[in-house]
């Protein structure tokens, strides 16, 4: 058996390659779009409903959003998962939705969903297909972009199948050109001109213009600065980079403009018949002196995938801001779900690309899955921050064959988590014990708080103890039972002594458990007792001495 071309042992070797860390690269900055400033909330047609969506079922389930009160609750969008579009993209080569099964297309359907009060989110893939195979946004990233902008889409799931790694190799410049837009080339550095760092060096070669190139700007290793770009005044111009033809592999090149704006070049492997080639993207530069850095930011796999959605994320920023400007209305930011399964350890770059990102593999409504899904989630809590999250992966709560102290478990969790709390079930059905679950306030407010700092589990046993300090001089801590029924006792001691959590030392904790409403007061310890799977969560108020 060959998979995607390759040998089994290669294909397997693939698989559980671990990445290398990312690359300490040239974009670090965080994130920001204005959304998602607390976890996104919303319902997804995935986890339910799969390859089987059409207009009927979105309109049918936002209604029930709104008439279950599950908009007024804080669920504000409603997301199109996989399979949405047709197979086919349109004559101007752009994304379309299915032709059958939302005939009277997408931008009529979110304007009728909008209508209701909810926003809509679509989903692509960093790769070539979605993971059913439709097409997808690599190599489409700007068009697709603004098509989502101009369809008034407000959240996007960008998935992480048939991607293609982008390759550690640069081409090898001997000259940079730039030209303003429309106009001819004002000047041409040589590559003698530019500063160089680390493996970047110049190599000789009498057949080029200034007999020289620069090599060594591979794999996040070498650096070429040219700081003598003189333009007269400020806009978007065409850079040219001018190449040498050599090597049978592509090439990847990143064009730093006075570290504020970048475009790339995608070179594919070269045929020798001439000796150069031109490559061109538009790039952003004041008036007088600028400086362009060309390096390749790529080492690693993580680093290709880091780089990739980055690029989405500005994408979608720019294109939001663009369709804004031409429809003369208030930019719509689109929340940006990043969704490569946890395997090039997104937590650690996630916050630089976009506002969320997956941690895991995917969910399912089977309680072993689950444990293991939060097991690995629950440890990365101090890569969550206001406005970029942890996401272990929408809800299951309402589906397969959770218990309802499992699916109070399950919702419970990703709140304490500071989870996005994208539901999965489906809408037009549930049992009201669901419906309970999902409208729980209080759990809500803790998911929500403004603080937005995730929990951290003080206490890993057949009892997990989670704690998390809210706004408002209160703290919530949880208690999860994940053997049988029993009895708690847990020092308050150990949450005021927490670095993280800071409880402060108090003579007395007022309380209210979520789940049952009980109230009451805590001294030196929590202590209560908990059925099996099920959780109880406290919401403490220290109380002055
Ligand atoms: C991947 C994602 C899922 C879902 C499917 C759609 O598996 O992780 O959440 O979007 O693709 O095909």
């Amino acid at each position: 058996m060959r998979r995607n071309g390759m040998c089994p042992i290669c294909y397997l070797k693939k698989l559980f390659s671990r990445p290398s860390n990312v690359t300490d690269v040239f974009y670090d900055k965080k994130y920001e779009n204005g959304a998602a400033l607390t976890p996104p909330m919303g319902w997804s047609s995935w986890n339910t409903f799969r390859n089987q969506i059409d207009d009927k079922l979105l309109k049918e389930t936002a209604r029930a959003m709104k008439d279950n009160g599950l908009i007024e609750a804080g669920y504000k969008y409603i997301n199109l998962d996989d399979c949405w579009h047709s197979s086919m993209r349109d004559e101007d080569g752009l994304l379309q939705g299915d032709l059958t099964r939302f005939p009277e297309g997408i931008p009529a359907l979110v304007s009728e969903l909008n209508a209701l009060g909810l926003k809509v989110g679509i989903y692509s893939s960093n790769g070539t297909f979605t993971c059913e195979d439709l097409p997808a946004s690599l190599h489409h990233e700007k068009s697709d972009a603004y098509t989502f902008a101009k369809w008034g889409i407000e959240y996007f799931k960008y998935d992480f199948c048939h991607n293609e790694k982008i390759s550690k190799y640069a081409p090898l410049v001997f000259s940079v050109s730039v030209a303003p837009v429309g106009g001819r080339d004002i000047l041409t550095v040589g590559c003698e001109d530019a500063i160089l760092y680390g493996t970047a060096k110049l190599m000789p070669d009498k057949r080029l213009p200034g007999g020289m190139y620069i090599s060594g700007l591979d794999g996040a290793s070498g650096k070429a600065v040219f700081k003598n770009i003189c333009v007269p005044k400020a806009g978007k111009y065409v850079l040219t980079i001018n190449i040498l033809k050599k090597g049978l592999y592509d090439k990847f090149l990143i064009a730093y403009a006075n570290e504020d704006n970048y475009c790339r070049f995608e070179i594919p492997s070269q045929k020798p018949f001439n000796l150069s080639a031109r490559y061109q993207a538009y790039i952003d530069l004041k008036e007088g002196l600028n400086t362009i850095s060309l390096f390749n930011p790529v080492a690693t796999r993580a680093d290709s995938a880091m780089v990739q959605y980055q690029y989405m994320g500005k994408m979608l920023k720019e294109a939001s801001e663009r369709v804004a400007k031409e429809q003369g209305r208030e930019v719509k930011p689109i929340v940006f779900s990043i969704c490569e399964w946890g395997l090039n350890k997104p937590w650690k770059w996630g916050a630089t690309a976009g506002n969320l990102w997956r941690t895991t593999m995917d969910i399912r409504p089977w309680w072993k899955w689950m444990m293991m899904i939060y097991g690995r989630n629950v440890k990365l809590y101090k890569y969550s921050q206001k406005g970029n999250w942890n996401d272990p992966d929408m809800l299951e709560v309402g589906n397969g064959k959770l218990s309802p102290a499992q699916n109070r478990s399950h919702f419970t969790l990703w709140c304490m988590m500071c989870s996005p709390l994208i539901l999965g079930n489906d809408l037009r059905s549930m049992k009201k014990e669901v419906l309970d679950i999902i409208t729980n306030k209080e759990l809500i407010a803790i998911d929500q708080d403004e603080l937005g700092v995730p929990a951290k589990r003080v206490k890993k046993g057949g009892i997990d103890v989670l704690a998390r300090p809210l706004s408002g001089g209160k703290w919530a801590v949880c208690f999860f039972n994940k053997r049988g029924e029993k009895d708690f006792s847990f020092p308050v001691k150990k949450l005021v002594s927490d670095e993280y959590v800071k409880l402060p030392s108090a003579s007395s904790y007022s309380y209210k458990e979520v789940w049952t409403g009980k109230e009451g007061a805590f001294t030196d310890a929590i202590t209560g007792s908990v059925g099996k799977h099920d959780v109880k969560v406290y919401i403490l108020t220290p109380q002055k001495q």
